[in-house]
């Protein structure tokens, strides 16, 4: 997708083929920055801090980290800890274990004379499928937009949470496909575009994408979307996914569930897009067995943005000394989930829908 015109990735190899690029998020949508991944360390902290977040993003970011760390020490233990690093830094997004499980699998084969090089090309591998499988996403999500064309005769309304456009994905994006596809497409769409509290990734990113490829969105408060589904606004939800279990249940940023909860009763399809390896085949009950990410109270009592100076500054919001939680995902059982938009086509969100896109990978 483009940022001011120009095609771009959210991540990508540096010129001199060692270092690793990727788009500092943290400093979207006031600058456009870049920042240099030099080393395992570099790489697991760019994920834990958020420099780099989307699942599938996450994942591909896990994959270069340890083409980085075998560049540190390329042996079978080196391996495993650097494995073992990465995988502590985000605990919800399966993408981060599906990745590094890959990577290890590869690099282990006894075939791999030279771990560095094969660790290099299978991160660039990695990085080509997702924007092929992302791009499928859209292709298949697309087909709902312009029905919902079809059907109205009239601009289509998609509420969207969080940030699962390419920003989220190398690029593409998983939810926000589909849009980019249908827009491309010249079928009228409009994006209500959650703000996304406590980090705002709604407001800062969705935002930011959907602007920059001159898309129509309008910010709204998270708490604004059931209203907008009451009076007939919204004609659609796609959301993204950090863990979809074998039966359908959908782990997406905190805030989700409600609006599925809204949409169900209000009769708007609720669709989560996402790539295979968002699917954890493991598990079956999300609510009990998705682990959620516990972020911290600062995220919840202070906010950071551009005062009329263009200084970036961090403000506290919330009555001093009160405490904060911040769960940072949730869980939407999956009978709130209308289907499931993947990259073999849109599944009901069912163990039985999975089976029959996915046939061949374990249940
Ligand atoms: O905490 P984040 O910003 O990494 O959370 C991102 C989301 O919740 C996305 O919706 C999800 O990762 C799907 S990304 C295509």
């Amino acid at each position: 997708m483009n940022i001011h015109g120009r095609p771009t990735r959210t991540i990508w190899l540096a010129e001199d083929g060692a270092g690793v690029e990727v788009i500092d998020q943290t400093r979207l949508p006031h600058a456009v920055a870049t920042v240099r991944l030099a080393s395992l360390a570099d790489a697991a902290e760019a994920i834990r801090s958020m420099i780099v977040r989307g699942a599938p993003l996450i994942g591909v970011t896990a994959a270069y980290g340890l083409a980085l760390a075998m560049r540190e020490d390329a042996s079978e233990d080196g391996l495993r800890r650097a494995v073992e690093t990465l995988a502590a830094t985000r605990p919800t997004a399966v993408n981060l274990r599906w990745a590094l499980d890959r990577m290890a699998a590869a690099l282990l084969a006894p075939d791999v004379n030279d771990r560095v090089a094969a660790a290099y090309r299978m991160a660039a591998t990695m990085a080509d499928e997702d924007v092929a499988t992302c791009r499928a996403i859209g292709e298949h999500g697309a087909s709902l937009i312009r029905e919902a064309h079809e059907r109205t005769g009239r601009t289509v309304n998609v509420l969207t949470h969080c940030n699962a456009g390419w920003l989220a994905t190398v690029d593409w994006g998983t939810a926000l496909a589909p849009v980019y596809v249908a827009h491309a497409r010249g079928v009228p769409v409009h994006v209500w575009v959650d703000e996304t509290r406590p980090r705002n990734q709604g407001a800062a990113l969705t935002a930011f994408e959907l602007g920059q490829q001159g898309i129509g969105h309008t910010i709204v408060a998270d708490n604004a979307g059931g209203h907008l589904m009451q009076h007939g606004q919204v004609d659609l939800c796609i959301v993204g996914s950090d863990r979809t279990t074998a039966t359908g249940d959908v782990a997406n940023k905190i805030g989700t569930y409600l609006k599925a909860l809204a949409a169900h009763d209000n009769g708007v399809p609720f669709y989560a897009a996402l790539p295979a390896s968002t699917i954890d085949w493991t598990l079956s009950d999300g609510v009990r067995e998705i682990p959620i990410e516990e972020r911290s109270a600062r995220e919840v009592t202070h906010m950071t943005g551009r005062a009329a100076d263009g200084a970036i500054v961090t403000v506290e919001i919330a009555a001093p000394g009160s405490p904060a939680a911040n769960p940072a995902f949730d869980v939407t059982p999956a009978r709130l989930v209308t289907g499931l938009i993947t990259e073999r086509g849109i599944a009901p969100a069912s163990r039985d829908g999975l089976r029959g896109l996915f046939g061949d990978r374990p249940a």
